[in-house]
């Protein structure tokens, strides 16, 4: 009887020993399983192995857009920033332009990089379509394109709807047409013009598109109705697009970063309703070079 203790007490201690370790196996294997996933995904492979491939980065003359350019530049791509280059100040400079001087600066070899800007209004068609089959051909095909531009303007249905009227009235865009326009129809006039042109130049199509939507392109916002309208869109268009091309080369990515510190959330930050700050709290913003 006395044995038998002895012996219970002896297996007690072995499983008291053993299931601590099992404990921590499980939790490394779960940390190195979740450390591998996360840097499959890491925003920072996005610099790696750029090194002259040709980018083309849509909505590079401010906010996110230009941070990507800058960090891709700086990592030795060959970037070409589109953006629309309007609102030239007192030098007949645009932001576009700055944007570019700005990126050549800090290129990892600014004599050999192809670091130039584009002007294109992704809202206008006709233009994209003439246009993005003679920037395949001067660069002879792009590697990357990363579709960073947008728009936002927030506001509620009661308010916008009478704004959308009078402006319907008038003949001009209204504030939805122009958040579709710019977020959702620019994207897709961008990819469709780059296949179109692609199979009529003989030329690979990119290895990577990226699109940029937004948290906004999942969950719904007081104040955001158009813009997730727009993203949400844009989110099916991707998901589509990445199902058609699941045994091609190409790679399609979405990104769907929160608020960021650019000019985009300065300028929502000005017409914001009330309810919308509210509900937001104290949120915050991360700078785009950090995005
Ligand atoms: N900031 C945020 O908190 C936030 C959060 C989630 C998602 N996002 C998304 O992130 C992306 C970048 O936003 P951001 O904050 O960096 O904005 P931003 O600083 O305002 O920059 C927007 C860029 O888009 C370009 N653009 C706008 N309309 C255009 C058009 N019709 N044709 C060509 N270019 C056009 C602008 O160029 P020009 O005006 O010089 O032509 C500018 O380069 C957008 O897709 C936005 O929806 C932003």
């Amino acid at each position: 009887m006395i044995f038998k203790n002895q012996l219970t007490d002896y297996k007690f201690y072995i499983l008291l020993f053993l299931i601590p370790l099992l404990i921590c196996g499980i939790s490394y294997g779960l940390i190195f399983i979740f450390f591998f996933i996360s840097r499959r995904f890491s925003p920072a492979l996005l610099t790696q192995n750029v090194e002259g491939k040709k980018i083309l980065v849509t909505g590079a003359s401010s906010g996110l857009g230009k941070s990507t350019a800058k960090i891709l530049a700086q990592h030795g791509a060959n970037v070409i920033l589109v953006a629309r280059g309007k609102d030239s100040d007192a030098n007949g400079k645009s932001r576009l332009d700055y944007a570019v001087e700005e990126i050549k600066a800090c290129a990892r070899d600014p004599e050999n990089q192809i670091i130039e800007g584009f002007k294109l209004d992704l809202k206008d068609r006709e233009k994209i379509f003439l246009d993005i089959p003679s920037l395949l051909t001067k660069y002879n095909g792009i590697d990357w394109v990363i579709l960073s531009h947008g728009f936002s303007s927030p506001g509620e249905i009661f308010n916008q709807s009478i704004q959308d009227a009078e402006a319907t009235i008038a003949g001009k865009e209204t504030i939805m047409e122009n958040l579709i326009n710019s977020n959702l129809l620019g994207s897709i006039r961008i990819t469709e013009s780059l296949f179109s042109a692609c199979q009529k130049l003989k030329i690979d199509f990119p290895e990577r598109i990226i699109y940029v939507a937004s948290v906004l392109a999942n969950v719904t916002f007081t104040g955001y109705i158009g813009y997730c309208a727009s993203k949400f869109g844009l989110r099916g268009f991707v998901d589509g697009l990445r199902n058609e091309l699941i045994s091609s080369k190409t790679k399609v990515h979405l990104y769907l970063p929160g608020n960021m510190d650019t000019p985009m959330f300065e300028n929502e930050n000005k017409i914001k309703p009330a309810c919308t700050f509210e509900i937001e709290g104290a949120s915050v913003a991360l700078p785009p070079d950090e995005c």
